[in-house]
């Protein structure tokens, strides 16, 4: 039985991850969640799986290396999934230092006791059997492309944000524990993910929510940039194909060529909100064009063919379908979007865990 150490499995992409693991009964593995319930981090997400003995939680800093040597002691992981960070661009624009101690300085505890409960005795560069650190990363190590081509595996890194230099210095640490020691690590880079649990600072639901309660809708200067657009199960299933089949050592890129300027999701989320609400406010006047974001990329584009071609992995979910789920998801969940960004979850988290 494989135990999985998940880190930052109460967000968006962690605990769809989580919940996506433990979906068939059957299946026998353990999933030890480690998250410090940031603002971003809800345990709300994991609510359907309340109860289920494959599932234990606990509440812990990934830069804390007491807690991270007792949580990689006690359970024993053989894989090690790292989602938590901070992942926000405008607050790592207006405070960048917690980007660099969790993105960066978390990933290396993860990396350091990975090696340490991994290492067989009698030789320092071999590991036990079955294991893999893989390090979730992002296509904004890549930095922004021109009108034409696509991010590869081997596009030089040039990160813009201080979000993206911060994943981009984890990947990194991620290759050179591979390269130095010969860890068992993969590296995945994704492009936006959308769908369910998605905190509502992030485009997609900031605009649904905003839009259904007439609210301005805040797009950043001409709107013309470009995202590669990706339904957060396809990314999740990516993850694990890698996980399990792919080549220690190796990056691979996630995305679905789907790309779209941020005007045209937005008038999507309009049109399909006025249409399923039959709400004639909600319109493209609630647009306001406000300044762009400091050093905003234009444009990203996965070139996803080392993943299909190495692991046959392809994506399932149309945007389409997967855009008409996600607004449905929202208007079906207005009480998870109050609770998430409600002051009383806020202060209930500071009373447990400390002001974060
Ligand atoms: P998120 O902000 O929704 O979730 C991050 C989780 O990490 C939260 O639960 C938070 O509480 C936890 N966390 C933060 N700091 C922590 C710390 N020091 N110790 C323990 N837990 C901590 O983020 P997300 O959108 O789900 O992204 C997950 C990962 O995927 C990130 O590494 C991100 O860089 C990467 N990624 C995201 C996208 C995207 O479109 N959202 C795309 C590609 C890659
Ligand atoms: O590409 C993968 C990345 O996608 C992940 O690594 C990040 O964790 C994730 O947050 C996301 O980053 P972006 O900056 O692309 O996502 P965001 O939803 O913040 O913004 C998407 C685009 O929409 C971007 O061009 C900025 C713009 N935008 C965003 C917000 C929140 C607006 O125009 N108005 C807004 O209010």
């Amino acid at each position: 039985m494989k135990t999985y150490l998940v880190t930052g499995g109460a967000g968006f992409i962690g605990s769809n991850y989580i919940l996506n693991l433990l979906s068939n009964p059957q299946d026998t593995l353990r999933v030890v969640n480690i998250d410090a319930l940031t603002y971003a981090g809800n345990l709300e997400n994991l609510q359907s799986i309340e109860g289920d003995g494959r599932h234990s939680f606990v509440q812990a800093d990934i830069r804390d290396q007491d807690a991270m040597q007792q949580v990689f002691d006690s359970y024993q992981p053989d894989y090690v999934v790292n989602f938590a960070a901070e992942s926000h661009v405008d607050r790592s624009i207006t405070n960048p230092q917690v980007f660099v101690e969790t993105n960066v300085l978390g990933t290396l505890t993860l990396l350091n006791n990975a090696k340490r409960i991994w290492q067989t005795a009698d030789d320092e560069d071999s590991y036990r059997t079955g294991v893999r650190f893989l390090q979730v990363s992002t296509d904004e190590v890549y930095g922004s492309l021109g009108p034409e081509g696509f991010f590869t595996e081997t596009t030089p890194l040039d990160p813009h944000s201080p979000y993206s230099a911060s994943k981009a210095s984890a990947d990194l640490l991620v290759k050179a524990f591979g390269d130095t020691y010969r860890l068992p690590v993969n590296i995945t880079r994704c492009s936006n993910n959308y769908g369910p649990f998605q905190f509502p600072e992030k485009l997609i639901p900031l605009m649904i929510n905003n839009a259904q309660q007439h609210r301005a809708l805040p797009v950043y200067g001409d709107g013309l940039q470009v995202r590669d657009w990706l339904f957060v199960e396809d990314h999740c299933k990516a993850i694990e194909l890698v996980l399990k089949r792919g080549e220690p050592g190796e990056v691979y890129n996630i995305g679905g060529h789907n790309e779209r300027t941020n005007m045209q999701i937005v008038a999507q989320i309009i049109a399909q909100l006025a249409e399923s609400l039959d709400d004639p406010q909600i319109s493209e006047a609630l647009i306001q064009h406000v300044a762009d974001r400091k050093g905003h990329d234009r444009r990203y584009g996965i070139d996803p063919a080392k993943i299909g071609a190495a692991l046959g992995w392809q994506p399932e979910t149309p945007f389409e379908e997967g855009i008409v789920q996600t607004i449905r998801w929202y208007l079906e969940h207005q009480g998870w979007v109050e609770h998430v960004t409600s002051g009383a979850y806020r202060s209930y988290l500071e009373q447990m865990y400390g002001s974060r």
